[in-house]
């Protein structure tokens, strides 16, 4: 697979098969390539929670807030949750670059899990206080970004609209994902 084919495939995957668990040395294997990522100043202040256990996902569950365009969708059911996920840790005395290191380090997670057919969703939108309560945090650190991960069950359509920004889901329940097309984004 090329690299252009690997993004284009690594899309934001909410629905699971809950039951297939993700290996620890998979979930390892993410965070490894994650601190690879360019950082500024390779300060390398980002620490990871690998969440895995049956109970913690279950508490972490309802702090997520799931695709907002999506407005009858209250997320996936039981079933479809994710089976793992992976906390980034930042400090919270954020310098300048803090939030694009999180970006960047997230991006290398999905793609790496993405190329183990294994799907993801960086999450924002969460209370952070659960989530801090279910893993904890490094002394003067908290949770900022959160990665669903599991075995995709739902197909994700990825296409060119120059008309819309909003993610849909068809009557077969697919998603798709519009993007805009290169010769509108080229200045
Ligand atoms: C920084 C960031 C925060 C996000 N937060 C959420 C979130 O809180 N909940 C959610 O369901 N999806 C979240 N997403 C996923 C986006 O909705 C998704 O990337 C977007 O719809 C485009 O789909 P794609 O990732 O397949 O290209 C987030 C993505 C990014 C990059």
């Amino acid at each position: 697979m090329t690299f252009a084919e690997l993004a284009q495939l690594t899309r934001s995957v909410r629905r699971f098969h809950q039951d297939r668990k993700i290996s620890a040395d998979e979930l390892l294997g993410m965070v490894d390539v994650a601190r690879m990522a360019p950082c500024a100043a390779n300060l390398q202040k980002l620490r990871y929670s690998i969440v895995e256990d049956r109970e913690l996902c279950r508490e972490i569950f309802p702090a997520v807030r799931w695709a907002g365009y999506l407005e009858d969708w209250s997320g996936p059911r039981p079933g479809e949750r994710p089976p793992a996920y992976i906390v980034i840790q930042a400090p919270r005395k954020e310098q300048k670059y803090t939030r694009i290191d999180v970006g960047i380090a997230a991006a290398y997670l999905v793609l790496a899990a993405g190329a183990h057919g294994i799907g993801a969703c960086m999450i924002m939108s969460f209370d952070e206080d659960v989530v801090h309560g279910a893993v904890g945090s490094p002394e003067g650190y908290h949770p900022v970004l959160l990665v669903a991960l599991g075995h995709p069950a739902e197909e994700v359509i990825l296409e060119d609209d120059s008309e819309r920004i909003e993610y849909w889901r068809d009557e077969s329940s697919r998603h798709h994902v519009p993007k805009l097309p290169l010769d509108e984004v080229i200045y």
